[in-house]
């Protein structure tokens, strides 16, 4: 089997790489002398183009705990990308002087263009409100550390369905474990769009979705919450009507089981109260350092590969333009028309329906 290459969504990680991906964080953790070398004089490329903490500081920690090292930008306005180079010429370059590249961007899809133009692994860090991959990585890697096995779990979603990356890229991983039902808890206006919906019924996953938090709390298995994303709202008035919709409470746990786990991406704007961090339930400090490891595991795959040219992805004949104004379509209007990992009628950027022309 020809190894993976890039990491842009979950359909990329089969059950089986998942497996050894897993095997070998778990080892890591246990000894971690034994990897402080793996990647002596690899170098990863990090292009952050939106703020992060936890994403971009754990893969550098990781990359540095492999012994490789790490260049890159935090903020694309002091690179040329403010001169108005495109996306294909800056990865290009980038992969000229680096060994995986590891890109965040508001844009949709902005990873699936990367890696048509790179030499070398492109790992998506998070791509707009579309998919976040390593989050995914990271909590089943937390998920598996706390339970043992990730089978028959009960899993409450809750908060922003809608924008929240790091929810669609998990929910899209749990078809690969067995017994897996899903409580996805938004208001109406939040939940998850169609395009995962589809997928979801597609994979036959069971879910019921819910506007109470405290109805479904005392079936979880793992709560998830997520932060309301203010920087996806088109609209702040209704952004302000949102954000404080659920705040998860000490009192709240109360109906919980004894052994729920409480997971967030992190960072929390008011919906999980400060209380909740005593309670042994609460695990999302815990969850982003296994982020850590899990994405060692990650980078060790990834550094070892040849660098290689680039491989042509199969193109959609249709003309439809994708009419999500998100989309890295939209500004990168030179990028060839992919077809989506969803099927024929849909961005394969960012997975959104071509707009119907109406006569
Ligand atoms: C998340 C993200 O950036 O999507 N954070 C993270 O990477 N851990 C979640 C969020 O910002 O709410």
């Amino acid at each position: 089997m020809t190894p993976t290459r890039k990491l842009v969504s979950m359909a990329d990680v089969s059950r089986q790489w998942w497996d050894r991906l897993y095997m070998q964080c778990c080892d890591i953790i246990n000894r971690p002398e034994v990897y402080a070398d793996a990647c002596r004089g690899r170098l990863i490329a990090s292009m952050f183009y939106e703020p992060s903490t936890r994403t971009s500081f754990s893969f550098q920690a990781a990359a540095q705990r492999l012994g490789a090292g790490v260049f890159g930008f935090s903020d694309p306005l002091g690179t040329s990308v403010s001169k108005g180079e495109t996306l294909a010429d800056t990865i290009r370059m980038t992969a000229s002087y680096s060994d995986t590249i590891v890109i965040r961007s508001p844009q949709e899809g902005s990873a699936t263009a990367a890696a048509l133009y790179s030499e070398v692994p492109v790992i998506n860090a998070g791509d707009g409100g579309h998919f976040h991959p390593t989050q995914t990585l990271t909590d089943l890697a937390t998920i598996a550390q706390k339970r043992g096995k990730i089978e028959n779990l009960r899993i409450g979603i809750c908060g922003d369905l809608k924008y929240g990356r790091t929810v669609h890229s998990l929910v899209g991983a749990m078809a690969m474990f067995r017994g897996i039902r899903f409580c996805l808890i938004s208001p109406s206006e939040l939940r998850l769009p169609e395009y995962i919906l589809e997928q979801m019924s597609g994979q036959g996953q069971e879910y019921v979705e819910s506007e109470s938090l405290a109805q479904c709390i005392p079936e979880l298995d793992v709560l998830y919450m997520t932060r309301v994303q203010r920087e996806r709202f088109h609209d702040a008035a209704e952004y302000r009507r949102l954000k404080d919709v659920y705040v998860l409470t000490k009192k709240m746990l109360e109906s919980a089981s004894p052994d729920m786990l409480i997971m967030h991406p992190l960072p929390r704007y008011g919906e999980i109260a400060l209380d909740v961090d005593e309670d042994p339930r609460a695990v999302y400090f815990e969850q982003a350092r296994y982020g850590m490891f899990i994405r060692m595991s990650l980078l060790l795959e990834f550094m070892q590969l040849p660098r290689l040219a680039p491989k042509s992805e199969i193109c959609d004949e249709t003309k439809s333009e994708c009419g999500n104004p998100a989309c890295i379509t939209q500004s990168d209007v030179y990028l060839p028309k992919l077809v989506s990992d969803l099927g024929k009628g849909r961005c394969g950027y960012c997975d959104k329906k071509f707009p119907t022309l109406t006569l």
